[in-house]
């Protein structure tokens, strides 16, 4: 299924028609509005006009589309910004108050934008609620983005000090948990708690900790009355949200996530590629500059799927240029058709496009849509409409979900973790997950993402990149699991508090494998040195661990000094530094033949991955590839032979 999104509110109301049929007649099935439109719905305090909507709903209705509509809470228009000054967030960095002229100016912790928001929201569902055409909602848009999570505002202050009660009771348990003793930062009272920004130096991780739990709270609060308005007024419509790439959120996904029906997510290869590896060198960089690297946007898709527990949708896709990034380049021709394809294969069951034609004015003038602003096609046309055929001659198998036996352990906490303590700049979490994933992607293997309270008796090999903070709970599910557990360095190492553990590193984990970090180290990206695993070598880099190894623990692999850099007790692995891809990729070979998992060797940049019993091939690569012989079986979509940025579906006998 496919969608697009759309904004009648740009056009004259006589192109509205025209648009409506051309969707139809491109396949659309799907059309998002409504997002950022709250001035002209409201254009005076309790004066609505829903006129202009109504006919835009019909419009599209009547070329049978189904509307999901949305709630229009990113962007509070001036009049309620000048009623309610305390609805603008304050920069945690400047202390400035941000200002109205773009979106999400606002704060999740002022008590008038919570009424004002869900005051709209009301509004639009009881209206809404029951229209026929409408079959879904989305609640605001993108509602981590632009680093709005986080507040300096005073309502925020004032709203942490009652979290911070809430938690802790009195304010000597406070003191004690964060080591507040520690450089004299002891308060008497919860109303002296200060938000932890705008200090001389660094400050408490204890304290910035408890402040990024509490603003992700916020969000979750506000985001979850939302839901329950719609819910109430809108019955039998789906409830989604458009979440922004899952590790670039400071809210805890998994929590967001929790009372909808399913997560959307918004899919820019490029602009985030040119973001997310902007450490990458040139010549390793510029294969993928049209293309995106060949792991991110499944990345993204499988995050996705993880937290929604259960199949996504892809609300926003990237159709040609974008205007945000730090450099925008076009797709490569085939590019479009081939995200919208692999986010299929990743378990998404519908693909929307953001978004149906360039608008002329404004921020985003710069990016691409299906249509260019003088209403000719533009190059993504071409590919929808190739996907509308594609579609219609391969049967989806929708039923079918992406199994994985392979499993990441993810979530909000262990980034928030690692970004507050960072010990230097060789450390990045994200990198450090990527890395873990891609690394199995290249093997051919499907992943999914997990938290902490999933089930782990479904995977015969779990791994968690970084997990700093373990729960005797989880330590309790791992001694009962089959799968071989994989941690990465750190994990283990803190308390919930953000303090050493005791017996010190990997902690509880100690009961899984008795092994002890002595020391850590982290050194520069650029200084990497010789690690040896089954005498080939690899490198050991950025983050290193002195591990003294328990009765019985073995060394898998070693430093350059001879040292334990992998350790392996039973079925756990350790893995105390951070390697080069290589060793992932070689580590992770040996240890799925070790649980009969499946591998596969793949041309370079040719991906992988089966939902059902479909096999679905990208390539990646700007020259053809040829499939493995091993995966035989009825191409219903493409050959052997991959040309460049294509694409082929076989089923599996
Ligand atoms: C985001 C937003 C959209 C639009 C696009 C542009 O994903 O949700 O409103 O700004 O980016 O790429």
């Amino acid at each position: 299924m496919l969608g697009v999104c759309y904004y009648p509110e740009h056009w004259p109301e006589k192109q509205w028609q025209q648009d409506a049929q051309e969707m139809r007649e491109l396949g659309l099935k799907y059309v998002r509005i409504g997002e950022f439109a709250w001035s002209k719905i409201e254009p005076k305090a309790g004066k609505y006009d829903f006129a202009w909507l109504d006919k835009a709903i019909a419009t599209l209705a009547a070329e049978g589309l189904q509307v999901v509509m949305c709630t229009p809470t990113a962007t509070p228009p001036k009049w309620l910004i000048d009623q309610y000054p305390d609805i603008l967030p304050v920069d945690i960095n400047t202390g400035v108050t941000r200002g109205f002229g773009s979106r999400r100016h606002y704060d999740f912790s002022s008590p008038n934008y919570f009424t004002q928001a869900m005051r709209i929201s009301k509004v639009l569902a009881k209206r809404y609620g029951n229209h026929p055409s409408i079959c879904g909602w989305q609640t605001d848009n993108e509602i981590a983005c632009h680093d709005t999570t986080h507040s300096g505002s005073l309502a925020a202050k004032h709203a942490f000090q009652l979290w911070c009660q809430q938690q802790y009771g009195s304010i000597n348990t406070l003191n004690q948990a964060w080591g507040n003793i520690f450089w004299s930062m002891e308060y008497q009272d919860f109303s002296q708690i200060e938000l932890p920004i705008l200090a001389v130096t660094e400050t408490n991780p204890a304290h910035q900790l408890a402040y990024r739990r509490f603003s992700s709270d916020q969000v979750v609060h506000f985001h979850d009355e939302m839901i329950k308005i719609i819910r109430q007024y809108a019955p039998n419509r789906f409830v989604t949200h458009n979440f922004i790439p899952l590790v670039d959120t400071q809210t805890d996904n998994f929590a967001l996530a929790k009372n909808l029906d399913f997560v959307s997510y918004d899919n820019y290869p490029l602009g985030r590629s040119d973001m997310f590896f902007k450490h990458m060198p040139a010549e390793q960089y510029k294969p993928y500059m049209r293309t995106g690297h060949p792991d991110f946007s499944s990345y993204s898709f499988d995050q996705s799927r993880g937290v929604s527990q259960g199949n996504f949708w892809v609300m926003e896709q990237q159709p040609g240029p974008v205007n945000w990034a730090h450099h925008n380049p076009r797709p490569e021709k085939g590019m479009v058709r081939l995200w919208s394809w692999q986010a299929f294969a990743h378990g998404a069951d519908c693909v929307c496009y953001f978004r149906w034609r360039q608008v002329p004015f404004a921020q985003e003038q710069m990016h691409a849509g299906i249509k260019r602003n003088d209403n000719s096609k533009a190059a993504a046309w071409h590919e929808v409409s190739q996907m509308r055929d594609e579609l219609t001659q391969v049967q989806l198998p929708l039923e079918q979900p992406v199994q994985a036996k392979v499993a990441i352990v993810t979530g909000a906490h262990s980034q928030w973790v690692t970004e507050i303590e960072r010990q230097g700049d060789s450390y990045n979490h994200q990198r450090v997950e990527f890395a873990y994933y891609s690394a199995l992607r290249q093997l051919g293997v499907a992943v999914d993402f997990i938290s902490v309270d999933h089930d782990l008796s479904l995977y015969q090999l779990i791994v968690a990149p970084c997990l700093p903070v373990v729960s005797a709970e989880f330590v309790a599910k791992c001694q009962q699991a089959t799968a071989h557990l994989v941690f990465g360095p750190r994990s283990g190492a803190k308390t919930p508090e953000l303090s050493l553990v005791d017996n010190l590193g990997p902690g509880l984990l100690q009961q899984l494998i008795p092994i002890k970090v002595l020391s850590t180290e982290t050194i520069r990206p650029d200084c990497s040195e010789v690690m040896t695993y089954q005498t080939q070598q690899f490198s050991s880099q950025c983050w290193r661990e002195e591990i003294e190894l328990g009765a019985g623990v073995t060394t898998v692999a070693q430093y350059h000094d001879l040292l334990p850099a992998v350790a392996r007790y039973n079925n756990t692995s350790y893995i105390a530094s951070l390697t080069c891809d290589e060793f992932l990729i070689s580590y992770f070979s040996s240890l799925c033949a070790e649980q009969g998992i499946n591998t596969i060797t793949l041309p370079k940049d040719v991906r992988l991955v089966q939902r059902g019993q479909y096999a679905f091939v990208f390539n990646y690569a700007g020259k053809a590839n040829s499939i493995p012989a091993t995966l035989s079986g009825e191409f219903v979509l493409g050959s052997a032979t991959l040309a460049p940025y294509d694409v082929a579906i076989i089923k599996l006998p």
